[in-house]
């Protein structure tokens, strides 16, 4: 079979076994890049995360007069602009990151002067709206085409707001944030699910105060931030691929280390724990307030049961939810997905692109418009799998091709790198053969 550069074929396996270190969190090193590029002073960070979406958020930093200085591929010094960004005199470039453009959209409301953030073609379809709302609100002026990028800012001096998030978004909330830091007076975001509070904790660490209740956040401006070092925690959402990988094979046994485990990222655990597998976590620490820890899978003997993902658990598995899907047939019970309608508008819609590639490989599913059915017992043969250029569905289908009858061919296997640039390398270090 001729392979193109940007396919990959993943053979079955027998049992996956070893020991990984996972790359850095993607959202933490991202909310890191941009308070170290506001901040006084230099931050330097190691473990930061090698994908090319926190390489765009670093870019945009860089645009904007920080120092970036790359001292290996994944430690970086930032030298920050002490709270004054310089408006660059060319559009800034936010690649495929969803996260990077809509969080960088309020740290530069409050600024003055014009800046227009771009992306590439999946990003310059995904919804923007819920950003130029709540900073219209607070009283910049934000142009889009159809709600979509490219995002025009003009920015100056804002008003706090009072702010309700009108779907659970974490990258919301850090934008709304990140204006009312820079703003006189207190701006307060609410939501209805807690979402993921690095934006909350890094704050914090960088020496921003701000008080919390069990659905909101307030934030007096303006204020400093002043320069941190900080190790990034191993992603827990690129470990949920080995993790799901490794509770597919009853003898399996996979040890992740240095894996952050902060308990809005760590829902993943308990939903693999509810499906039968055995998970340990050992070695907790803090650093700059973000838990860490060692954790330990194993498959169990019987295989996988029945779980179903509704509700605000949903939200708190947003990104963990393709590979939940691609593995749900091989558990005996298979797994219910709603209230994930927000999957629609990721980097691909990955309610239709799961649908899809599960068909392709001989897979039942129902589709709804929140989310999918999956039934159990089903046995999947290896296919051509269509990952429509998104991060998540080409590693997702990986983890399903290990447990499938014959080779699969992952189309536009590249886009790996968006996130986690080392997933085949590491995936063929644990999956035996
Ligand atoms: C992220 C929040 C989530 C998530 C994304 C990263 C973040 O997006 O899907 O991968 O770093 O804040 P939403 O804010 O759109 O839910």
């Amino acid at each position: 079979m001729h392979i193109a550069a940007h396919e990959r074929i993943i053979r079955p396996a027998r049992n996956v076994f070893g020991s990984l270190r996972l790359p850095g969190d993607k959202s933490i090193s991202h909310r890191y890049a941009m308070l170290g590029g506001l901040a006084e002073g230099t931050s330097r960070f190691t473990k930061f995360s090698t994908g090319a979406d926190c390489a765009s958020t670093l870019a945009c930093m860089e645009a904007l007069g920080a120092k970036v200085n790359r001292i290996s591929e994944n430690s970086v010094e930032i030298t920050g602009v002490g709270g004054r960004v310089t408006p660059a005199n060319h559009p800034l470039d936010c690649g495929n990151s969803g996260s990077t453009m809509r969080m960088i959209s309020g740290l530069l409301a409050p600024q003055e002067g014009s800046f227009t953030l771009i992306g590439d073609a999946s990003l310059s379809r995904r919804p923007m709206e819920r950003v130029r709302k709540p900073l219209e609100a607070m009283g910049a002026r934000l142009t889009l085409t159809d709600g979509h990028a490219p995002l025009a800012i003009v920015g100056g001096t804002l008003r706090p707001i009072d702010f309700t998030t009108p779907v659970p978004s974490a990258q919301v909330k850090t934008c709304v944030l990140l204006a009312g830091l820079q703003t006189d007076g207190t701006t307060t975001v609410r939501e209805s699910v807690r979402t993921r509070d690095h934006s909350e904790l890094a704050l914090r660490a960088f020496g921003a105060k701000f008080t919390r209740t069990v659905d909101s956040v307030s934030i007096a401006g303006p204020q400093a931030l002043h320069s941190i070092d900080g190790d990034v925690p191993g992603d827990i959402s690129s470990a949920a691929f080995f993790l799901c990988a490794a509770a597919l094979f009853p003898g399996s046994g996979l040890v992740l280390d240095s894996l952050g485990l902060n308990p809005t990222r760590a829902t993943l655990l308990d939903v693999l724990t509810a499906l039968g597998a055995h998970i340990s976590v050992l070695n907790i620490e803090e650093k700059n307030a973000e838990l860490v820890g060692t954790v330990q899978v194993s498959a169990p003997a019987e295989g996988l049961g029945s779980t179903e993902v509704s509700g605000p658990l949903a939200a708190q598995l947003i990104d963990e939810l393709p590979v939940l899907a691609a593995i749900a047939p091989y558990t005996s019970g298979g797994i219910r997905i709603r209230d994930a309608g927000e999957l629609r508008v990721k980097e691909s819609d990955r309610i239709a692109l799961v649908v899809k590639n599960l068909r392709a490989m001989g897979g039942e599913v129902a589709e709804f418009e929140d989310g999918v059915d999956v039934p159990g017992g089903q046995t999947l043969h290896g296919a051509t799998i269509d990952s429509g250029g998104d991060h998540r569905i080409a590693m997702a289908f990986s983890v399903a091709a290990l447990r499938a009858e014959g080779e699969t061919l992952i189309q536009g296997a590249e886009s790996a790198a968006i996130s986690f640039p080392e997933f085949f390398d590491l995936l063929d270090l644990v999956a035996e053969r």
